[in-house]
């Protein structure tokens, strides 16, 4: 088993290493928790570990920079890697084990033979659109993943809403044996949801770029003051961020679990958005939920 031991959480660099632990955990009756990540862990990521505790005997982290589902143009290469610090922040959140392997333990037969797991039509909207092939490594990735942990429970943010809407779908339709969780957004001081492509930011940009969530703050509060003319207030919505001086990618309002465009009588709603910043591509999302025995404002995921 090629293993390190820091303190008190191991680190497997081997798919075999790994699910040999994990049998032993497994045979003794332990809970598994899973928390997939690509690394440059913040707040956000440790957030999701700690759930994981709640619920589990054993968790476990991967650090894995998926090239599959980065496309041609984008930061694969630039990604931040953080190894050491991001050890030490899984011990303190009470990580067990964490899988760290490369790219040829992960893509044994080369990226181009790898089979794929595609879930469709959800896939192409949102993010989906301009990022072409990004959901097809996501689900691909995640899927070995859980294969190779075989968790009772995996945890992912809420701050990927699509991601994690497409995973849910994923795991449906393949009968794969785990609970999904979804966990709250964690977000900096301003509003701005924590992520690791922040760093990516000016100091100048990095004050401004909370108009996004402002923004799609103000439109669930419009759709809970009973506006439906979803249509006309989603280009209100990017109007307002547009005069905040950001390009837009998409501002939507959506069914929280089919991701289709919301109908005036849905209950749960998401109000999605994307824009460009300089040095970042930024997401966030807002929840809403309409039935008549919840509080109006009350948000649901959020
Ligand atoms: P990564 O961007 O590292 O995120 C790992 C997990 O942390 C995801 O489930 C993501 O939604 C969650 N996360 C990130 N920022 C968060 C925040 N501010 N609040 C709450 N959760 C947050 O998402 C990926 O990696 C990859 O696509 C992965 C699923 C690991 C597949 O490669």
């Amino acid at each position: 088993m090629a293993t390190a031991v820091i303190e008190n959480m191991k680190i497997f660099h081997t798919v075999s290493g790994m699910r040999d632990m994990l049998r032993v955990e497994r045979l003794a009756g332990k809970q598994i928790g899973f928390v997939p990540t690509m690394g440059n862990l913040h707040e956000g990521h440790l957030q999701l570990v700690r759930l994981a505790t709640e619920s589990c005997d054993v968790v476990v982290a991967s650090i894995f920079v998926n090239p599959l589902q980065f496309g041609l143009n984008e930061d694969w290469e630039k990604y931040p890697r953080t190894f050491d610090d991001d050890v030490r922040m899984l011990e303190g959140a009470g990580c067990n084990h964490l899988l760290y392997p490369d790219e040829n333990e992960i893509y044994p037969n080369g990226m181009a033979d790898q089979t794929r797991v595609v879930v469709p039509t959800m896939t192409d909207i949102l993010c989906g659109a301009s990022r072409p092939g990004h959901f097809e490594g996501v689900t691909t990735v995640v899927s070995k993943l859980l294969n190779i942990v075989q968790p009772d429970r995996a945890i992912f943010g809420i701050k990927d809403f699509q991601q994690l809407a497409v995973i849910r779908r994923m795991v449906e339709d393949l009968c794969i044996p785990v609970d999904i969780i979804g966990a709250e957004i964690a977000r900096d001081h301003d509003g701005l949801a924590l992520s690791s492509r922040n760093g990516y930011l000016t100091e100048e940009e990095r004050c401004r770029v909370k108009i996004l969530y402002e923004t799609l703050c103000w439109c669930r509060e419009e759709i809970v003051n009973g506006r439906r003319d979803f249509t006309l207030l989603e280009e209100s919505t990017i109007q307002k961020i547009e005069k905040g001086g950001f390009r837009i990618d998409y501002v939507s309002i959506r069914n929280a679990k089919s991701l289709e465009p919301a109908a005036h009588d849905d209950r749960d709603i998401t109000v999605l958005g994307a824009m460009y910043a300089t040095g970042a591509r930024l997401i966030d999302n807002v929840s809403l939920n309409l039935s008549p025995d919840s509080e109006l404002s009350a948000t649901a995921g959020e």
